[in-house]
């Protein structure tokens, strides 16, 4: 698949999460495979007043490339002004949230909202096309609410906008992230643009995957809840679409030198206070489907260092083998 003039090499891609992907879980992503990773969402207003954790979201790693930088906004030009300083932070696709469920987004009329003014939409495209030469991508849903099912209209709106590819997760706003996934919806976008369209939505596995991919028709599939804790999704996913072999996930042993050397990059990155604070969920979640997990998930609550982890491991893979 290519989006504009970048290639992406692999089926399966890292969704973004606000607070999750940031820059140590997108490497850890990429190198098991994912095709490309984003930042989570950064607003276009606190760029414009220079709010310096909004820039610090969108500072990038030198392996991670191709990584898309996920704008919010609903200012032309105030998205068209953060469009370029993501391509000055080195992003090599600018994505366009048009999905955020979240009250405090959707209800200053950013994220899904959105997706109430399709002309917005694709106003908001264009003028991020003019500023910048960077493909830009939009990620929508199927609507806001059943009785507004309108992602074809947006997708449209969007391609007319300049967009160069469309993410699309198949649930209204009003779902957030509970219900079944609409492939329909996904479908009916993929036949209505020229641009390539990711699916997303409960993309866990080959099976699911291959659903994806088959029913919708879709160019690529975009992976968010299952790779926490679970980053190599992507080589399973790429060995089996690529090479046709299906493999088993690493063993016990592989899984807890992984999960190490992620938050061992978290803090490199953030410092050990910060890091350990911030990667206790991410711990938790590498823990999950281990004997004994819900005891070693709740001591993962309380880490504060990295010596804490490691003790914890010792614990962990100790328990695993008596
Ligand atoms: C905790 C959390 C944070 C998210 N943050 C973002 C975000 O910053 N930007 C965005 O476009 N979508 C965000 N999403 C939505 C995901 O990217 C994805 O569309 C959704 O989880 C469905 O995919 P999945 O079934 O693979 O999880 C978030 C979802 C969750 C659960």
């Amino acid at each position: 698949m290519k989006i504009g003039n970048v290639e992406i090499k692999s089926v399966a891609c890292l969704a973004p999460l606000a607070g999750i992907t940031d820059k140590a879980f997108r490497e850890v992503c990429r190198s098991f495979g994912a095709g490309y990773g984003e930042t989570e969402m950064v607003s276009a207003k606190a760029l414009s007043f220079n709010d310096k954790k909004s820039f610090s979201l969108m500072e990038l790693s030198e392996s991670e490339h191709p990584c898309g930088i996920q704008l919010f906004g609903n200012e032309p030009a105030l998205m068209a002004n953060a469009a370029r300083l993501a391509k000055n932070e080195g992003a090599d696709i600018i994505d366009i949230n048009m999905g955020c469920p979240a009250p405090k987004i959707a209800n200053n009329g950013t994220g899904s909202a959105l997706m109430k003014n399709p002309e917005l939409c694709r106003e908001i495209v264009y003028a991020m096309k003019n500023a910048v030469d960077t493909p830009i991508t939009v990620k929508i849903r199927k609507g806001f609410d059943e009785e507004h099912i309108n992602a074809v209209e947006v997708a449209q709106a969007c391609e007319e906008g300049g967009a160069d590819a469309v993410i699309v997760h198949g649930r209204t706003r009003q779902q957030y992230y509970s219900g079944k996934c609409d492939l329909d919806i996904i479908k009916a976008v993929k036949n209505a643009v020229g641009i390539p369209v990711i699916g997303n939505g409960d993309v866990k596995d080959i099976k699911s995957a291959e659903k994806m991919l088959g029913y919708t028709g879709c160019d690529a599939v975009m992976v968010a809840r299952a790779a926490l804790g679970n980053p190599w999704v992507f080589r399973i996913l790429n060995e089996y679409f690529q090479n046709g072999i299906i493999t088993q996930p690493p063993g016990t042993e592989d899984k807890l030198r992984i999960m190490r050397e992620h938050i061992e990059l978290v803090c490199s990155y953030k410092g050990e206070r910060m890091g350990m604070l911030q990667s206790r969920k991410q711990i938790a979640w590498y823990l999950k489907g281990f004997r004994g997990a819900a005891g070693f998930r709740d001591e993962a609550g309380r880490v504060a260092t990295l010596d804490d982890m490691y003790r914890l491991i010792e614990r962990v893979l100790e328990f695993q083998n008596c």
